[in-house]
């Protein structure tokens, strides 16, 4: 059965202190708004995790890392590896986000193995796709999203892909308070189901979740969660305040 689940990004922003108070209360909201029609997940720096973790309680809000190294571990100073994340109790990690493919240069080769050395170490990926808006114009964004997700997850077994959600990101969204229409992000999820159908069949591509990310808010979320397609967000700016964050955790 495919999940709805709304995720937040924190991206480099609070202190440690900040982030276990926003954390405290977005479990504090989650607890009290009893029974939700999604998972709720916080994605926040390496440096929270294990805080962030401690203040989690009931296991209501999932945890996740917003990126992991491409080796499993040895002499890459300032990385962390995907075991260090998964020892800390988080359950994802969001790999290939926009930011991180273009200011560090994160390849979809790279990506693989990143996702490779997630899934080993047991965490669920949060994989992100999405065009420029120079790709947009062009009309040919549907080839470049599906060679990101083809290059990067396809070597990927059926029993592995289970542990895969996928985020949608227009860039040109990210960020600029531009959303992209609930029909355009319908038209380029149903595009990546149909992808992933070809690739391992309907029903694996019918439980895929695929999120929608870029200027998603309280206002807009409804809109965009009420597609066929469309089966929760990643929020960036609109989860570093617990109120906006749940105003689209209760869009559905
Ligand atoms: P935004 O970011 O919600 O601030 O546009 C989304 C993201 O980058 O994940």
């Amino acid at each position: 059965m495919r999940k709805n689940i709304v995720a937040g990004n924190w991206k480099m922003n609070t202190t440690v202190p900040e982030g276990v108070k926003l954390a405290e209360d977005v479990n504090a909201a989650v607890n009290a708004a009893g029974e939700l029609k999604c998972d709720v997940v916080v994605g926040v720096p390496f440096t929270h995790l294990t805080a962030v973790k401690a203040v989690l309680d009931g296991g209501k809000v999932g945890l996740a890392a917003e990126n992991c190294a491409a080796k499993a571990s040895g002499a890459y100073t300032g990385e962390v590896s995907a075991a260090m994340v998964a020892s800390t109790g988080a359950q994802y990690v969001i790999l290939g986000h926009s930011e991180r493919r273009e200011y560090f240069c994160e390849s979809n080769e790279m990506l693989k193995e990143k996702v490779d050395l997630a899934l080993a170490n047991g965490l669920k990926v949060i994989f992100c796709c999405g065009e420029s808006l120079e790709l947009r114009e062009a009309g040919n964004y549907a080839d470049f999203i599906a060679a990101e997700i083809s290059e990067s997850l396809f070597h990927l077994t059926a029993e592995q892909w289970a542990n895969i959600v996928i985020a949608y990101e227009p860039i040109w969204a990210i960020g600029t308070g531009k959303t992209a229409t609930s029909d355009q992000a319908q038209e380029v999820h149903a595009m990546i189901r149909k992808l992933i159908a070809g690739k391992y069949g309907e029903k694996l591509a019918d439980d895929t979740t695929i999120l929608y990310g870029g200027s998603c808010k309280p206002s807009n979320a409804p809109e965009l969660f009420a597609k066929p397609d469309i089966d929760g967000g990643l929020i960036g700016g609109a989860s570093l305040k617990a109120a906006d964050f749940m105003g689209i955790v209760t869009a559905f």
